[in-house]
This record gives C-alpha cells, structure tokens and sequence, in this order.
C-alpha cells in the first residue's frame, strides 16, 4: 500500500512539473516561431564562390534561395532555367558575360549530387 501510496505522488508531482513548464514550452515555442518568421536571408546561406553575390542579388528578388539550394541540375538545364524564369515568371533576361558568371557559379556548386552509398540524408538535400 505504502509503494502504490509513493507512486501516486510521484506521478502527482510530475504532472504538477508538467503543468507549471507548459507556459515556459509555449512561450519559447513562439518566441523560435518569431525567430524563423523574420530571419532574413545572408548571402553566406549559398556556397562561397565566384558568382555568389550576383546569384543572391539576382535570384533573391522573387523568392528565398532554399529553390535554389535544394535544386541539383546540370549547367544545361540551370542555363534552360533561366530562359523559363525569364518567359514564365518575368524575371529580366539574363544576357552576355552575367548570364555567365550566374550559370558558372549555380553548374559548379549546384549541380548533381553524387549519391551516397546509403541513399543520402533526405532532409541535408
Ligand atoms: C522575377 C521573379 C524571379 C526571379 C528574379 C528569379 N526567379 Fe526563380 N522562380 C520564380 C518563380 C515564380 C518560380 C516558381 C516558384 C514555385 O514554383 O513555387 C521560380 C522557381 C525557381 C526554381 C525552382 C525550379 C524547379 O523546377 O524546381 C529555381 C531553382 C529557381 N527559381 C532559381 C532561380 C535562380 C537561380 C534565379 C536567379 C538567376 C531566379 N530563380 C530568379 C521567379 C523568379
């Protein structure tokens, strides 16, 4: 009897601790979702590498760099990106020697991905 009498009050008081950290859980809750909410971007998210600020320049205007670091394409298909973004979503041709640097810089550190043996980590792609 005694045994059961100590578990109930183990268990009493740890939901008591359960309930009064709820508040605390909550507020730190909101306060990551603020965080990530208004985090801006740096030009430090894209690999280092020539090309790199004119990439973020660029390309950020319409949307974040996460399409761009997710994506793994070969220098064909980012140059054919780049007329798609132009023709379908308004984005100002990109021409001559800047046009270039651009798809230098996404062919060399945004390119296909060699698989691991074990498939790769869905979530660091
Ligand atoms: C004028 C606006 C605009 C600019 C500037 C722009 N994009 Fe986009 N981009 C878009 C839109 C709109 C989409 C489609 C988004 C969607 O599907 O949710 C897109 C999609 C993409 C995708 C995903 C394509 C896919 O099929 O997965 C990539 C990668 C991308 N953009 C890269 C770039 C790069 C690199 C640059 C800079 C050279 C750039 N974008 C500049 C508007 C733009």
């Amino acid at each position: 009897m005694r045994v059961l009498h100590l578990i109930a009050i183990a268990l009493l008081l740890g939901a008591a601790v359960a309930v009064a950290q709820t508040p605390d859980l909550a507020r730190r809750q909101a306060e990551a979702a603020a965080a990530l909410a208004d985090r801006q971007e740096e030009e430090t998210v894209l690999t280092e590498g020539e090309g790199r600020s004119e990439v973020f320049g660029y390309c950020t205007a319409c949307h974040n760099t996460a399409l761009i670091r997710r994506s793994a394409f070969t220098r064909d298909r980012w140059d054919e990106l780049m007329d798609w973004m132009a023709e379908k979503h308004g984005m100002n041709p990109l021409e001559g020697e800047f046009r270039q640097t651009i798809v230098d810089y996404l062919a060399k550190h945004y390119g296909p991905r060699a698989r691991s043996p074990r498939g790769g980590n869905p979530f660091l792609n």
